[in-house]
């Protein structure tokens, strides 16, 4: 099954090493840079479109999703900002009423990535704003480059986030940090945005697709098997009490000793040899 085509969303395959079998890692570019890559309707099909290709494409091993660079601007025009992704687009908000943001909003393409069972790493270079924050957070690591900026304006169009923010944003940042950055819509710059946890890694702009892929790698290689069941595990940390967290943890970690890939690692450390993965 190729990959699925839109040109809001592109995406391209990269081996995960020199040996094919490996799989690989899609990289996934919101393709809209004149408009800061802001999230409509073309994108938000592209990223549901790509969600389901990535859960159907077993040699797909990891996800990174990224914002389309600045193209070159006009003759006498000012270049556009780099852009992670700027929000939702705000010109299909006009005239719309609360039936018809239900319909959009509800079962979408966000939610649709942060389901998704395989490794998300957002790499980040610029603008991360509203629907663009929200992306980020719901991927399961965030790499910036220095002059990203991280922020929920929404308040500025008298909205609040309705992409997850008021959840995944204040589980990766607390509570405090969370209503500050709601009720001020003022971003974050990429050296606080470490600090507290929200960038994961931050790098200079010339750095960040190695400093990514260089992790996406280290990712991929593993037994893609074992990273469904930990992502789904630390998942539970999320909706489950501490109790019921380490019980599934328990569980999990349990069944992982019926799976070959387990038999795999440790006879492989065993060995001193590399373990060949079957993902199974
Ligand atoms: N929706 C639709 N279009 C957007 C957009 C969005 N969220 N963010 C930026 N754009 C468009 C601008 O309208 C502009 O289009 P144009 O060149 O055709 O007029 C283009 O992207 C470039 O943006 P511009 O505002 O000119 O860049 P800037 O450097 O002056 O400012 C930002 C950059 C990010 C500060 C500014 O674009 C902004 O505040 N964007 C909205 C952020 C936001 O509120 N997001 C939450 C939405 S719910």
């Amino acid at each position: 099954m190729s990959a699925p085509q839109n040109d809001a969303v592109v995406i391209e395959e990269h081996p995960i090493s020199e040996d094919a079998d490996l799989g690989s890692i899609a990289m996934v570019t919101i393709n809209r840079p004149d408009k800061l890559n802001a999230l409509n309707a073309e994108v938000m099909s592209g990223i549901k479109a790509m969600v389901e290709w990535v859960e159907l494409t077993p040699h797909v091993r990891v996800v990174i999703i990224t914002g389309a660079q600045p193209n070159d601007p006009p003759e006498g025009k000012r270049a556009k900002p780099n852009a992670f992704v700027a929000g939702a687009d705000i010109t299909e908000f006009v005239g719309k009423k609360s039936d018809d943001i239900r319909v959009m909003f509800t079962d979408n393409a966000v939610e649709a990535l942060w389901n998704l069972s395989k490794p998300t790493i957002a790499m980040v270079d610029g603008f991360a704003l509203g629907g663009g924050c929200e992306v980020a957070c719901s991927c399961d690591i965030r790499i910036a480059s220095t002059r990203s900026r991280f922020g929920t304006p929404e308040v500025n169009l008298g909205l609040i986030p309705g992409y997850g923010a008021t959840q995944r944003l204040a589980r990766l940042v607390g509570y405090g940090k969370t209503m500050e950055m709601i009720f001020t819509g003022e971003a974050v710059k990429a050296e606080e945005a470490h600090r507290i946890g929200l960038a994961n890694k931050i790098c200079d702009a010339d750095e960040l697709l190695e400093t990514t892929m260089a992790m996406a790698r280290i990712i991929g290689s593993k037994s893609s098997n074992t990273l469904g069941v930990g992502k789904a595990t630390v998942r539970a940390a999320l909706d489950a009490g501490l109790t019921e967290g380490v019980a599934i943890e328990a569980e999990a970690f349990a069944s992982l000793f019926d799976s070959k890939d387990k038999e795999i690692g440790v006879q492989a450390f065993i060995n001193r040899a590399t373990p060949e993965w079957q993902h199974e």
